[in-house]
């Protein structure tokens, strides 16, 4: 074998049968072959198990479906290349023109931008309210056929809780699909509903560490079965690198949730007794107006914290810029603090009353507490809330 040759078909190293590695190794390959073509046929069409092309499964991203799906108590799953990918796909795969969505002023800003902008334009019509008006709910549910309901639990930034038992009951009375946005949450968590399908960004609580990005949907196998061929024509894939990582930050998935939800509880309580803080937006804060509902679903209560300041808009943007220990950046559920201030919260897509009726005030703050100690945490808020108290007493 010529030098060239051989660097395109290295030596094979075989594992021996009862030699296995404790790590799962990482399958970075696209493609798979069989010997012959109808070995490859049969398994084309599923006659027989195996691998041909990455859009279709891989083994290192099939280990993370089955894993994530166990954890959702569900028994399939397909991952994707981001969040936004996962909630695109399902939404794409699962209507058609004609059809009618109902979806909430509370959610994350590209879930209605899909909806209200790109299906829209494919003949996709939706009506929008507030996750909290079960009543409005109903009615829309029994006055028009609904394809399906999204929703999250609790929601983007304000932290609403919603009532996935009500929600999961009205939606199968009149024949519609739920479809729970569970990033908050968490991949345990909301497994006792009727959901029909739970959308997952990986990219927060799965990776955890803020260095990969990845999607996940989680169904029984049959509505899983439904949305294969659409997501690999799609092609939004997670890469089986990606795949990796996230399956290593699913082993600290459990001690890191619930070390960022109890170190996210005391930083609540510490704010909702703050002069400067107007409301604090936290599920496992006794005088939340979802938290009995919270503790009847939820085992925790999630890690991201919002908080209204008093001193509005401004004085928001100075206090997250003062902080030290929580970075000024998008995302959330990993293991560094990161605040965001009103003007880089804001949904363009709600007008100043749609805003308002959605929960964001004047000074709303989202934070997403990480692992840091939380007595830093505190501290820091301390003195960014301090200053912003000084610079009003000055004025
Ligand atoms: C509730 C929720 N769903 C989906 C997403 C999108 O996830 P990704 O950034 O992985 O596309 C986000 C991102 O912030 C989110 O907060």
């Amino acid at each position: 074998m010529k030098k060239t040759t051989r660097v395109n078909h290295p030596p094979s190293v075989a594992v021996p049968a009862g030699n296995t590695p404790v790590v799962a190794p990482i399958y970075q390959t696209v493609k798979f072959e069989f010997e012959t073509v109808d070995a490859t046929l049969r398994a084309l069409s599923g006659e027989q198990p195996g691998f041909y092309y990455l859009r279709s499964s891989n083994p290192t991203t099939r280990a993370l479906e089955l894993t994530l799906a166990e954890l959702q108590g569900r028994d399939d799953c397909l991952v994707c290349a981001s969040g936004v990918g996962a909630i695109a796909q399902t939404l794409i795969a699962l209507t058609r023109q004609g059809d009618h969505v109902l979806c909430f002023l509370e959610s994350y800003g590209p879930t209605r931008f899909l909806i209200r902008r790109l299906l829209a334009r494919f003949g996709v019509d939706h009506t929008l309210l507030s996750v909290e008006d079960l009543d409005g709910i109903e009615r829309t549910l029994a006055s028009r056929p609904t394809r399906l309901v999204i929703f999250e639990s609790p929601t983007n930034p304000i932290n609403r809780i919603a009532d996935i038992g009500g929600i999961t009951r009205l939606a199968r009375a009149h024949g519609a699909l739920t479809v729970l946005d569970n990033t908050f949450a968490g991949v345990h968590a909301h497994g006792q509903f009727p959901v029909d399908v739970y959308l997952h960004s990986l990219t927060k609580f799965v990776s955890g560490h803020g260095d990969v990005m990845g999607g996940a949907v989680i169904a029984n196998a049959a509505l899983i079965a439904t949305l294969r061929a659409d997501f690999s024509a799609l092609g939004g894939v997670l890469d089986p690198h990606a795949a990796y990582l996230l399956q290593r930050g699913i082993k600290t998935y459990f001690v890191r949730y619930r070390a960022q939800c109890a170190s996210a509880q005391r930083i609540a309580e510490f704010l909702a007794a703050h002069p400067a803080v107007e409301r604090t937006h936290y599920p496992g804060l006794p005088q939340h107006p979802g938290h009995a509902l919270a503790c009847a679903q939820m085992s925790e209560f999630g890690a991201v914290v919002s908080f209204d300041l008093r001193a509005g808009a401004q004085a928001a943007a100075r206090l997250v810029e003062s902080l030290q220990l929580f970075a000024m950046a998008a995302s959330l559920g990993a293991t560094d603090s990161l605040a965001l201030p009103p003007q880089l919260l804001a949904s363009r897509d709600l007008d100043p009353q749609q805003q308002q009726r959605a929960g964001m005030a004047a000074g709303t703050v989202r934070l997403s507490i990480g692992l840091e100690d939380v007595d830093d945490l505190i501290a820091d808020l301390q003195q960014a809330l301090d200053g912003i108290q000084t610079e009003r007493n000055l004025e």
